[in-house]
């Protein structure tokens, strides 16, 4: 039997990188997936959705109508998320308030509708977020960015404990990874020597990320929760 073998899951930013990865990962594991993202999507064997996770109303049905389509809602990855390189001095706050409202408030919708669908059913679940290496690096002309990651590492320890035993909450926090958020080809060489300053001295892959998940999602992380794995090549070791 395939580690997933008949889990329903929704994957959130499942148009794009670490998401994507993540859904068709889950999919060949045996998942039945709902992808979830702002982008329409045409790939992957279960249903799709089209919506804004910082619009309460379009969270709300779309993860109704995900819970009625897959019978029940075992997993929910909420990958989504904006990127941000702006430095303060020129730094619009309508730029910054974004970041946060889709990486903070967006992942806040999705676990709430997430959990009261778990809920119902009463089986437990498996909530996986993403964080990031620059929640706990920091890196200059990313405040907003680094602050979203780190809420979310915050939130994940509140939520663990206020929905276990029976829902594990826990976050992969990726180092530098080649998606289209980080646009690794386009970066300027010292941009790349940076982000290739780790024991493992290069960017990591969306399926290497993908696996961490599979792990969070799967039998072997039964006595985990409230943790931030971090996957990133060395580059933060805390
Ligand atoms: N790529 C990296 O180097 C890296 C490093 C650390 C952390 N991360 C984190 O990993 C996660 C996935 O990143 P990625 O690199 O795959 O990014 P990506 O840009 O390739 O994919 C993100 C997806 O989220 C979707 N999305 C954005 N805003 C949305 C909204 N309001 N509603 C619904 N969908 C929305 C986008 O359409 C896109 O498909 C993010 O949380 C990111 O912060 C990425």
């Amino acid at each position: 039997m395939s580690m997933l073998e008949n889990k329903k899951v929704i994957v959130s930013g499942a148009a794009s990188g670490i998401g994507l990865a993540i859904a068709d990962l889950f999919e060949a594991k045996g998942a039945r997936v709902a992808r979830f993202d702002l982008s329409p999507i045409s790939t992957g064997a279960g249903p799709s959705f089209t919506l804004d996770i910082t619009d309460e109303a379009q969270v709300v049905e779309a993860v109704k109508a995900a819970d009625e389509a897959l019978g029940g809602i075992d997993v929910m990855v909420n990958t989504a998320a904006i990127f941000l390189m702006s430095p303060l001095l020129d730094t619009p706050v309508a730029e910054a308030r974004k970041v946060l409202d889709v990486n903070l408030i967006g992942t806040l919708l999705m676990v709430r509708e997430s959990v009261r669908a778990m809920q119902k059913h009463g089986n437990g679940g498996r909530i996986i977020l993403f964080s990031s290496e620059l929640a706990q690096l920091g890196r200059e002309h990313h405040a907003a960015y680094c602050a979203s990651k780190a809420g979310i590492s915050a939130m994940v320890r509140c939520w663990a404990k206020e929905f276990g035993p029976d829902i594990l909450v826990n976050a992969v926090a990726p180092g530098p990874t080649d998606t289209p958020l980080l646009d690794f080809d386009n970066m300027p060489p010292d941009w790349k020597a940076l982000e290739t300053a780790n024991p493992l001295r290069r960017i990591g892959k969306p399926e290497e990320i993908a696996e961490a998940a599979l792990f969070l999602a799967g039998p072997g992380s039964s006595f985990m929760t409230g943790q931030v794995i971090g996957v990133n090549g060395g580059a933060s070791m805390v």
